[in-house]
């Protein structure tokens, strides 16, 4: 799989998550301090969107219908009641453009 220009990095500068669609496969970005993260946005424990949520100390993101957790660098499922690990996709920001490769 190629990279895909998904978004400016500004659009996430100033923002926590940012949900974006590649090829209908529905993705959020993270901005963590800074660095741009990216997994599917479907939580694995039910219907609802990570985008939505909230990032909490040490890089987890909190599914807002729950609260579990997960690790936004490595998709692991981190708090209860997730127990599947998320997806994540390559990202690269070159020239204040953000690449993504699909998993
Ligand atoms: Fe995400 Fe239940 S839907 S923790």
């Amino acid at each position: 799989m190629s990279w895909i220009n998904v978004a400016p990095y500004t659009d996430i500068e100033g923002e926590e998550t940012l949900p974006i669609e590649v090829d209908g496969q529905k993705i959020c970005l993270y901005n963590l301090d800074g660095e741009v993260f990216a997994t599917d946005n479907q939580c694995t424990h039910g219907d609802a969107a990570l985008s939505d949520g909230l990032i909490q100390e040490g890089g987890l993101i909190e599914c807002p219908l729950h609260e579990g957790t997960f690790d936004i660098r490595t998709g692991k499922a981190k708090g209860a009641p997730c127990t599947q690990d998320l997806h994540c996709h390559e990202i690269k920001v070159e020239g204040g453009v953000i690449y993504l490769r699909p998993a």
